[in-house]
């Protein structure tokens, strides 16, 4: 067997957590470094886990050259910490979502396909055991056509969530709020499944946290895909609790129900169910399970020739249909890439 792969974790928060865990349980990595801007949380880490500990990602790859560094920082970072890494010969696993802005997500798609390092972009909820089993019965075509298909986000946000982390309620850090940081993945996955979008009308605004934040806690959007189906989505953070994702399709001979399990209903009554294998819970139920698998896969990747499925260029789709709802809801507004 190989030696592992020398792997470090750029942002040191939140998040951070599930990444630290799926390295320690895979046995293709070893954690070599962490980074982190702010001290007490470097020190955190670096004393939990016993590693080295550096405020800049560029003093850590001159220190360590690790293989791997998985940046999971506020999102005005991500495009510069990547392409950082990028350049410096090592592979990245990058949180969501691909950039704060089109203009930084372009420089990082363009690093990226002038690299020879790989990069991959943690939608990790197309791992999920019932989204997999979705997009297998899709593209059999035993449904037929997709005639049309609905998505809704319907949770709940704190004020101390985000007096917390002041970067999550503004634009310059931010880039965005309930799109950028809680529906993307929805949004990912009803691209993903319903085929890439052509045209989105929508709109954004904020209900319930004005005075809390600048960026939007409630958006409504309909996606035309190619192909012709059509979708609408429906996200906020306004509600009073967190209730399950939805995304619903209706296809020429049958239906797709995803609440966590799928439930396919097909014209001759028959039902079948696919149930997630691996359950998280606590604050993670929100992010699901399958960053591990969507990790391992990308260490396994790193053996290929090809580029990384969740590429730059593929997240950079999702990035699109959200500024795209941005122009719409806040025409003339600007962020500086
Ligand atoms: N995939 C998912 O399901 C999921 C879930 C939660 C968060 N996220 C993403 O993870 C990222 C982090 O979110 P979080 O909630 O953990 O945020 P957080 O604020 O808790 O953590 C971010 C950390 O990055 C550090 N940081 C900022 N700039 C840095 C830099 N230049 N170099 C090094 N460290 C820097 C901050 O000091 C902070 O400790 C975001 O992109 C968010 O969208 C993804």
């Amino acid at each position: 067997m190989s030696a592992p792969l020398r792997v470090a974790v750029v942002g040191c928060g939140d998040v951070s957590s599930v990444h630290f865990d799926a390295i320690a349980h895979d046995p293709l990595a070893e954690l070599v470094a962490v980074c982190d801007t702010d001290a007490g949380r470097r020190e955190a880490a670096s004393a939990r886990y016993s590693v080295p500990g550096f405020a800049s990602i560029s003093e850590l790859i001159d220190a360590v050259h690790p293989d791997v560094v998985h940046i999971s920082t506020s999102h005005d970072q991500h495009a510069v910490l990547a392409i950082a890494a990028l350049e410096a010969g090592v592979n990245v696993i990058l949180e969501k979502p691909l950039a704060h802005t089109r203009e930084a997500g372009d420089a990082l798609v363009a690093a990226a396909e002038g690299s020879g390092a790989k990069i991959g972009i943690c939608f990790q909820n197309r791992y999920n055991t019932p989204v997999r089993a979705a997009k297998e019965l899709l593209e059999s075509g035993r449904l037929g056509k997709v005639v049309g298909a609905s998505g809704t986000v319907i949770w709940h946000r704190t004020r101390e969530y985000y007096e917390d982390r002041p970067w999550r309620g503004t634009w310059a850090n931010g880039g965005g709020g309930l799109l950028m940081n809680q529906a993307i993945h929805t949004l990912d996955l009803l691209q993903w499944l319903l085929g890439d979008v052509q045209k989105v009308t929508g709109g954004a605004a904020t209900r319930t946290l004005a005075g809390v934040i600048e960026v939007e806690d409630t958006a409504d959007l309909v996606l035309e895909h190619a192909g012709g189906a059509r979708s609408t989505f429906f996200a906020t953070l306004s509600n009073a609790v967190n209730d399950p994702v939805t995304i619903e399709i209706a296809a020429e001979r049958g239906t797709l129900s995803l609440r966590g399990d799928l439930v396919a209903t097909f014209a001759d009554g028959t039902v079948e169910t696919v149930t997630e294998t691996v359950t998280a819970t606590g604050e993670r139920a929100y992010w699901g399970a399958s960053h591990a698998r969507l990790i391992h896969d990308f260490y396994e990747s790193l053996s290929r020739p090809e580029p990384f499925w969740i590429s730059p260029r593929e997240a950079r789709k999702t990035l699109e249909i959200i500024q795209s709802v941005y122009d719409q809801a806040y025409p003339g507004r600007h962020v500086v890439a």
